[in-house]
């Protein structure tokens, strides 16, 4: 059985979003794909991504990637909630590089369920999927918003707000929006810069509060931005909303290069995406000949990067 979910990237609202405010997410291109079948051998998992590169051209350019036992158990959780066999071999391979803040857990959690459903002759429609990964990605997190596994089980832009059940908007972009994607090739879980940004908060509120509730409005308006096809809007959100993270503590310096590099080259905004502490930075275009100038200029800065277009 074979089945797949697109990875995404926070347009706005990361972090904020852990605290009830609203998050805009966008599904990417790139995907993760899993195969899975019966296996008496099983339950295996067999992992492939890139090591730092976005866009393999064959699968010498996939490396193999050690299985941490919690994903092996928490699959087979899932096959068993789903009723699928827990004699099971998954191979997954990720066209996103792991631990870079665009989605690879949530889209492996998602193209799983999916998989595991297939081989239980089961139906599942993207609200079980985002279930189902929810729980998956609780492995790795600790307590996840959500944001991501509603991305990848639903695809295009969201506007996301926890809470049972999670509030999801779909938006229609008015026209295509051109981002760049640049990694800085630090890998880090995300629980490392949650988990210290909430006992910040936590020590101070009054501090706090006020920075979250805002980068919550930043992408409530950039949604809004979005349908009205207002990049410069948008650009400007972008560069509010970095330098917002910035100041709570979850930028570091290659992500600064990054945002740096994508706005010297001259992008409408630019903000690293994800938990921060590594992971990737984005960075709007005009249009998609911008973006790949965009492209050449960070990749001159020594990292790699990739153009995407989310279409409406
Ligand atoms: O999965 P990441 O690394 O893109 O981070 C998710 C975004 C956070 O808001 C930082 C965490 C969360 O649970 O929403």
């Amino acid at each position: 059985m074979k089945a797949s979910a697109p990875g995404k990237v926070l347009l706005l609202g990361e972090h904020a979003v852990v605290y009830g405010y609203s998050a805009l997410a966008a599904a990417l291109g790139r995907r993760v794909t899993v195969e899975v079948e019966e296996d008496s051998k099983g339950p295996a998992i067999e992992l492939l991504a890139p090591a730092t590169s976005p866009t393999p051209t064959s699968s010498a350019d996939l490396s193999p990637i050690p299985v941490p036992p919690e994903l092996l158990d928490a699959a087979s959780e899932m096959a068993a909630t789903v009723g699928a066999t827990p004699l099971f071999r998954a191979r997954v391979r990720s066209e996103l590089p792991l631990g870079g803040g665009l989605g690879s857990s949530a889209a492996l959690g998602v193209a799983l369920a999916r998989g595991f459903a297939q081989l239980a002759g089961r139906d599942c429609p993207p609200e079980r999927a985002e279930h189902l990964a929810l729980q998956l990605e609780r492995a790795f997190h600790g307590a996840p918003s959500g944001v991501d596994p509603a991305i990848c089980a639903r695809g295009g832009v969201i506007l996301f707000r926890r809470g049972e059940p999670a509030q999801v908007d779909r938006i229609s972009p008015r026209r295509p929006l051109h981002l760049v994607v640049a990694l800085t090739g630090v890998a880090r879980g995300t629980r490392s810069t949650v988990l210290p940004l909430s006992a910040r908060r936590a020590e101070r509120p009054d501090l706090y509060d006020p920075m979250l509730a805002f980068l919550g409005e930043l992408a409530r308006g950039g949604a809004r931005a979005l349908e009205r096809g207002d990049f410069q809007d948008l650009g400007v959100r972008f560069d509010a909303a970095h330098g917002v993270l910035a100041a709570l503590g979850v930028s570091c310096p290659e992500l600064e290069q990054a945002v740096a590099a994508l706005r010297s080259a001259g992008a409408l905004g630019a903000k690293l995406t994800g938990a921060g502490g590594g992971g990737a930075a984005i960075g709007l275009a005009r249009d998609g000949m911008h973006a790949e100038g965009l492209v050449r200029a960070a990749e001159r800065e020594g990292l790699r990067a990739f153009a995407e277009e989310i279409s409406p």
